[in-house]
């Protein structure tokens, strides 16, 4: 079976975070945790090919950092000068949007057309779009328009009548917000192509993000904490994969604020403690958590949080046996314009205190080989450029290594990822200077 995965906007993120899970044993997921055969990938997506059929549905639930799932159907040969639409022309055939791609669609109905760039060389950096904010070339935007003409005219001189869902504002693809409103997946279909340089792969989408639901996991939550600052739900999930706890164990958020990392593992299938020095950021993560209860029909006594210190924690875990910590600690102030050097350099002094306590706490009840995944500030400079915490010996020194995000065999393969020289990766956002770097050790 051969899938790709549309890959969020931190790419580097979701493809971490997908290997994590699917090269994991996973009963829940019936996952055998074999190595994942890669066949292409870009910052777009990522092509695999897998012995066993993948449970979809269930993937896209768990994985924050994948946008749509896709069934690959065919590879049509290309020469590197043709256009998408001349190399597809003879491919789009009644029969073949019949069988493959509207096998399930009666009368009046709808489809949509995205198209994903991938680079075919995987050990050479693509010459383009190695970066999301490069642009393709202008001609490359009246592509879906122009393949999606093609595909309505074959299915209206079938006498099919079928609307047709464009990307807007000069994107390639249908956001997923587009696909689910115009309930493309129940009443035609999502016809995808990715395209390289001496191939495409014409692809059928299977399954979308439920962006709602995410919405609704962050933003409705009766209590929110806009000063201390919240996690994304879906960077929660992204951690939460990158601890390879199994389902069912128990995880730790030593710095849980109003509660957004233990909501999370509570859908993942994990029993979650949470604490925090603030009686108020407690209660707050109680009241979340008994809306996220009932709204989510999690099961009682999947979780508890209580007021504590994070460097005086120990006493309190002695009988939990917590099989991994996922946590955002504190990222110090939140600045409007570039801090100055001296206050970065406090900021980092803090915290280097801070987490020299709180990791040889941990050190005392977590068992050998236990990962911890902490979200530490990181300043953006640049696009591309951040200041880091220069050195995390502090903890090592404790008695932990530090993981690669993605492992030096990937990375090697995936030239275009973007990690830092320590192998952890950085989620930003636009207008925030303080990101988070996150990174991911494992007791010794
Ligand atoms: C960035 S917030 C965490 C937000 C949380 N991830 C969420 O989404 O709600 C950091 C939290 O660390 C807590 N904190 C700071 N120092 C602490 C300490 N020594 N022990 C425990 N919690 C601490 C703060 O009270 C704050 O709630």
């Amino acid at each position: 079976m051969r899938y790709a995965f549309v890959l969020g906007r931190v790419y580097t993120l979701s493809i971490a975070e997908l290997f994590a899970i699917l090269e994991q044993k996973n009963a829940a997921l019936n996952l055998s945790g074999e190595p994942i055969k890669l066949l292409e990938a870009s910052p777009e997506a990522i092509i695999i090919e897998t012995v066993n059929p993948l449970p979809v549905d269930k993937l896209q639930k768990r994985l924050g950092g994948i946008i749509k799932i896709l069934e690959i159907v065919d590879i049509v040969k290309k020469r590197q000068q043709d256009s998408i639409n001349f190399a597809l022309k003879h491919y789009f055939k009644p029969s073949v949007l019949k069988k493959q791609f509207l096998k399930d669609y009666k009368g009046k109905g709808q489809f949509g057309v995205s198209i994903y760039l991938l680079d075919m060389d995987l050990a050479r950096p693509p010459q383009r779009f190695n970066n999301k904010d490069d642009k393709p070339s202008p001609s490359a935007f009246g592509e879906p328009k122009r393949l999606g003409m093609m595909i309505k005219n074959v299915l209206t001189e079938g006498g099919q009548s079928i609307r047709l869902v464009l990307p807007e504002f000069n994107a390639l693809a249908l956001a997923s917000v587009v696909v689910t409103k115009n309930l493309l997946l129940q009443k035609g279909a999502e016809i995808c192509v990715l395209a390289g340089q001496s191939a495409i792969y014409t692809a059928k989408t299977l399954v979308v993000q439920d962006f709602e639901d995410y919405g609704r996991r962050d933003y409705q939550r009766p209590v929110r904490d806009e000063k201390q600052g919240m996690i994304p739900p879906k960077v929660a999930q992204v951690m939460l994969n990158l601890a390879h706890a199994e389902n069912g164990q128990t995880v730790l958020d030593p710095f849980c604020g109003i509660g957004t990392i233990i909501q999370e593992g509570l859908l993942l299938g994990y029993r979650m403690i949470g604490s925090d020095i603030n009686k108020s950021a407690i209660r707050g993560s109680e009241t979340n958590l008994e809306w996220f209860r009932n709204r989510y029909k999690i099961a009682p006594g999947k979780y508890n949080v209580e007021v504590a210190d994070a460097t005086n924690l120990a006493h309190l875990m002695a009988s939990q046996k917590v099989a991994a910590v996922v946590t955002e600690g504190t990222l110090g102030p939140v600045y409007g314009s570039y801090p100055k050097p001296a206050d970065i350099a406090k900021n980092f002094a803090n915290l280097t205190q801070l987490y020299t306590k709180t990791f040889a706490e941990f050190a005392k009840f977590l068992p050998g080989k236990a990962r911890v995944v902490i979200c530490i500030p990181a300043y953006k400079k640049t696009r591309d450029a951040y200041e880091q915490l220069e050195s995390l010996d502090f903890i090592t020194a404790l008695g932990y290594n530090l993981v690669d995000i993605i492992t030096p065999a990937l990375a090697k393969k995936l030239k275009f990822l973007r990690l830092t020289e320590r192998g952890t990766a950085i989620y930003d956002r636009k207008d925030q200077i303080v990101a988070r770097e996150i990174v991911v050790f494992e007791k010794i």
